[in-house]
């Protein structure tokens, strides 16, 4: 399993690892927060698994954050979709 997440103070991150790892131990993690750090594209195949954490902005996922998961291609990839919010509500993140 990959697990990527936009987290900028950390708290999407927490949640995606507590939830990534307890699924699959081997996950690895892919950054997408860090605008500075190499952004590398990724082509998924039917074998892999994706979760993708994003913290919810304003009732959305950040379109930053939308941007950069762009870069993430699935080809027949089984997904989990988590958002992270501050308990006011997720509004239309999920969607
Ligand atoms: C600009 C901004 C907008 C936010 N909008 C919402 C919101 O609409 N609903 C909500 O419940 N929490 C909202 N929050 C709280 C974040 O979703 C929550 O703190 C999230 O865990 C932050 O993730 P991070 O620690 O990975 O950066 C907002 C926080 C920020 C900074």
């Amino acid at each position: 399993m990959h697990i990527v997440y936009f987290s900028p103070t950390g708290g999407t991150r927490k949640a995606a690892y507590i939830i990534g790892k307890e699924i699959d131990p081997q996950a690895t993690e892919i950054d997408i927060t860090d605008h500075t750090r190499q952004q590398n594209s990724y082509d998924l195949n039917g074998e892999d698994t994706l979760l993708v954490a994003v913290p919810v902005y304003g009732g959305r996922v950040p379109s930053v954050a939308i941007d950069r998961l762009k870069r993430i291609t699935g080809h027949n990839t089984p997904a989990i979709l988590v958002v992270v919010y501050g308990n006011r509500d997720y509004d239309d993140a999920l969607l």
